[in-house]
């Protein structure tokens, strides 16, 4: 596609570098600009700003068709289609914060030209139309807009871009979808195409529903626990009704990351702000908020008060195959559990040993053995490989109390309790069943 104007890319995170490195292995030139000197500065040297599988070998395979800069001239300089990929994360009020979308179209409008602007970040509905009435405000009338929503799994980024369930685009005028659709050509899958206001809620709608699968199978554990019944089979025995399906039925402490819980609660304060009130996403959310407490009402059963306890965490990142610390269980597990005066240690295979500003007065250290050294107890917070190839009997030994509490439901319970250790996890009923009425 040499003598084709290179796509730009405003924003070089999780969703814009792994946009531009995809459509530069499809064959396009991209720019990729961000306000972030730094990141610029590694990744022009070589250096991936963030963990994503595969992303370091593709991003060698079509450096020549990669550029990086700071600068919105420079972008605009050979740029006629722009993909907006900054971020959007909430606001007080539990709305997403749009300033860093404003910034970036105003930079761009502010430069003139005839442009087709495409936005990935997620955004409410109706900020098509918004950013669209600005420009006219702003007297600009030659930038055509599409709303094209990502829908990447962080961890599977790379794949979820190139194999994608569906490539949804709203665009007011048709040829501007057409455009942006083109785009993809040599990826196969179904092509939704609709009006921006739609393909916007299909993004919140999708991510809502997602939360709200979680949230459900995490209230049918939590009565698993009360009645004696196993959660994980009753999700098996759920999911082969291909009704519901298997996905995101796995009950644990919670959703995290940087999109569910700022996507659920900005739909539920789009609907509010429009006059209606979402019942049903504000229990998935208060669900998922008190799930994360569960795992410290586990332990209290069982150690009596954790003052002075040390409990470990084994895993910080929000998901396995991430480094991203975005609205992770871990974070409000390690305050939560400080606040009951329990010491805090912690491993994560991607998080650096040392002071992190996210767990201050946790230790976190390079071995889990060494976290778990004198340890009351254990919580799995993240499904990480190497929890599943730990020595489980080296791990009982070197604890004080050998207790681990599985918050994924990620490890062979029969194995580790094997290996010495008394075994939790989530929803796994070992309660009498409630006796017949009298
Ligand atoms: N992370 C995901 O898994 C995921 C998946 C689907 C959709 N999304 C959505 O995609 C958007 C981006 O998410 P992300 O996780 O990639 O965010 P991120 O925080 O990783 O990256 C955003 C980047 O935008 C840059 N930026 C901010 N303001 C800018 C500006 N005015 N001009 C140029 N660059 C600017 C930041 O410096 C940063 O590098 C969000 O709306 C998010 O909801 C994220």
């Amino acid at each position: 596609m040499d003598g084709v104007a290179p796509i730009g890319v405003v924003g070089t995170g999780y969703v814009g570098l792994v946009t531009a490195v995809c459509f530069a292995h499809l064959g396009h030139r991209v720019v990729c600009m961000d306000v972030d000197e730094a990141k610029i500065a590694g990744l022009r040297s070589g250096r991936l700003p963030i963990y994503e599988p595969g992303l370091d070998k593709l991003i060698d395979d079509t450096t020549e068709r990669l550029s990086f800069t700071t600068s919105y001239d420079e972008l605009l300089e050979g740029c006629h289609i722009l993909f907006i990929a900054v971020d959007t994360p909430p606001s007080a009020s539990g709305d997403a914060d749009l300033s860093r979308v404003q910034r970036a179209t105003r930079e761009i409008a502010r430069r003139g030209g005839e442009r087709l602007m495409v936005m990935k970040s997620t955004v409410p509905v109706g900020t098509g139309e918004r950013v669209t009435a600005d420009f006219t405000g702003l007297g600009v009338s030659q930038i055509a807009y599409v709303s094209n929503p990502e829908f990447l799994r962080e961890g599977a980024a790379i794949q979820d871009f190139l194999e994608p369930d569906r490539i949804v685009i709203g665009s007011f005028r048709p040829e501007d979808g057409d455009v942006v659709e083109a785009l993809y050509r040599g990826i196969d899958a179904e092509v939704v195409r609709t009006s921006v206001a739609t393909a916007e809620m299909i993004k919140y709608a999708s991510n809502a529903f997602l939360a709200t699968k979680i949230s459900f199978i995490n209230e049918i554990a939590n009565v698993c626990e009360q009645v004696g019944a196993d959660v994980r089979e009753v999700a098996r025995g759920m999911g082969l009704d291909h009704r519901i399906g298997p996905h995101f039925l796995q009950a644990g402490i919670g959703y995290g990351g940087s999109c569910f819980p700022k996507d659920v609660q900005a739909l539920k304060q789009l609907a509010g702000n429009s006059g209606y009130h979402f019942q049903l996403l504000t229990a998935v959310l208060e669900v998922n908020a008190l799930q994360k407490r569960r795992v410290v009402t586990k332990l209290k059963q069982r150690l009596g008060r954790l003052h002075g306890k040390k409990v470990a965490l084994l895993g910080l990142t929000f998901k396995p195959n991430t480094d991203d610390l975005r609205e992770a269980a871990s974070i409000v597990l390690a305050a939560r559990l400080q606040g009951e005066g329990a010491r805090v240690s912690a491993h994560d295979p991607m998080i650096p040993a040392g002071e992190h500003p996210s767990f201050p007065g946790v230790a976190i250290v390079d071995d889990p053995l060494e976290a778990l050294s004198d340890a009351d107890a254990a919580v799995l917070v993240t499904e990480w490989p190497e929890y599943g190839r730990l020595d489980w009997g080296a791990a009982a030994a070197v604890m004080r109390r050998p207790l681990l509490i599985d918050g994924r439901n990620f490890l062979d319970p029969d194995v580790v309790a094997a290996s010495g250790l008394e075994y939790d996890g989530i929803g796994l009923g070992d309660a009498e069943p409630p006796a017949w009425p009298a």
